[in-house]
């Protein structure tokens, strides 16, 4: 039995802060001790401290620094520095989000120390083993002690994997949570002036290996970008996973496309909330265009996220697709299929994973004999 028990939320990568802050909001509401392992997967600046800030996300108690290399290298040393701070700090429970190294190793390492976990975004399935992703969501949700699910489908996915449903919760999505909480801050006219767009134009985002790593792939995925551009000016705040590639493959400023460094979390969501169209290969950015009713166009094969077909904006395309999908966007505008949101999008899921945290750490701190467990 533990007194005032604690909770560390393992974050390491951008996507990771934007889902948590709802859950830390939502613990802090009901006093729960708790804290912030931040991983150091991202590091610069804009890719880190920005979301701290935007999101308002507590000082992390440690950062492991772990910084970038091979999915070995990287891994190892998530391992490696997690496996110290979770002895050191002896948590309740380790909340892990999303899909990403950082998750994966934080996983691993509390299921060695048996250390209970909860994994935020559980059951997102795309069905493809080549996304390094999809190897993180499957070991993830197989080790995880509570799995709270963002959308329906999850529950089928992890259901055919054997999952215990009683350890499985629908709660919606906080990224969702994330975007309602920013909604009064997002004005599309200081980011536009400041980068020089005004009138129709389009947002791009490109960072998944499968587009950026390979130049026989860069190279289609720029020519395919430059035939947006050809339509409407389009802006590009660019991830530094393909920066170098996708400009030699000819990304680069000229007459209606602007390469920029990544944004910040606020800066980023106000120039889509102002944007025709949105190209992507991002998974949060599927779901926020959905919200905000921004017409996305995705350059993937597959998607983990469904709902923001069926209930959104989104359309998946391939490289030698884009142009036309765009010209179509472009004229139709957002239409979503169902005509209704994705289920519990609603902004008040980091409240609901946080009660079930809540009831979870007080079943955990009763006695066997008073959970009725032993007799
Ligand atoms: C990671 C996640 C991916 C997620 C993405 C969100 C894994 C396997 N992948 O991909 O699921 O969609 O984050 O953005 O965890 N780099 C910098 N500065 C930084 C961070 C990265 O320059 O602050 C560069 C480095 O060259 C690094 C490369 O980006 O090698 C890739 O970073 P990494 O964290 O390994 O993977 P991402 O592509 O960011
Ligand atoms: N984002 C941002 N600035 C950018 C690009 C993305 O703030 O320049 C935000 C975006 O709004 C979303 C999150 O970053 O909340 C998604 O991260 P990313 O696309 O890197 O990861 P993924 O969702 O694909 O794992």
């Amino acid at each position: 039995m533990r007194d005032n028990p604690l909770v560390l939320h393992v974050l390491g990568a951008r996507p990771n802060f934007v889902k948590a802050a709802p859950v830390v909001n939502g613990l802090a509401a009901l006093g729960v001790r708790q804290g912030i392992i931040h991983t150091g997967q991202h590091y610069d600046a804009l890719m880190s401290d920005v979301f701290f800030a935007d999101l308002g996300l507590p000082e992390p108690v440690a950062n492991l620094g772990v910084g970038s290399g091979s999915h070995a290298r990287q891994t190892a040393a998530l391992l490696v520095g997690l496996e110290d701070v979770v002895t050191e700090h002896r948590p309740s429970l380790v909340v892990v989000y999303g899909d990403v190294n950082s998750t994966l190793a934080a996983i691993l390492v509390c299921a060695k120390l048996q250390v209970p976990t909860a994994h935020v975004e559980a059951g997102l399935r795309s069905f493809d083993r080549e996304m390094p992703e999809e190897v993180n969501r499957v070991v993830t949700d197989a080790l995880a002690d509570l799995l709270f699910a963002t959308s329906p489908e999850a529950l089928a996915h992890l259901a055919n994997e054997g999952v215990d449903p009683a350890r499985i919760h629908l709660v919606g999505n906080p990224m969702i949570d994330s975007l309602f909480a920013a909604l009064p801050k997002l004005d599309p006219a200081p980011v536009q002036e400041r980068l020089g767009v005004s009138g129709r134009y389009a947002v791009g985002t490109l960072h998944r290996p499968a587009n950026v790593d390979d130049p026989q792939a860069a190279r289609e995925l720029v020519d395919a970008v430059l035939g947006v551009a050809d339509q409407v000016p389009v802006i590009v705040p660019l991830h530094p996973r393909g920066r170098q590639r996708l400009a030699d493959a000819g990304l680069v400023d000229r007459p209606n496309l602007k390469i920029v460094d990544p944004l910040g979390y606020v800066d980023f969501l106000s120039l889509v909330r102002g944007a025709a169209l949105v190209v992507t290969d991002s998974g949060g950015v599927q779901e926020e265009t959905t919200m905000l009713g921004v017409p996305c166009l995705t350059v993937r094969p597959n998607t983990e996220r469904p709902v923001t077909v069926t209930h959104g904006t989104n359309r998946l395309v391939t490289p030698a697709s884009l142009p036309a999908a765009a010209s179509k966007a472009l004229a139709d505008g957002a239409a979503t299929p169902s005509g209704e949101l994705p289920p519990l999008w609603d902004g008040a899921a980091g409240p609901r994973i946080a009660r079930v945290i809540e009831a979870w750490l007080r079943d955990e701190n009763l006695s066997p004999a008073a959970r009725g467990r032993v007799g």
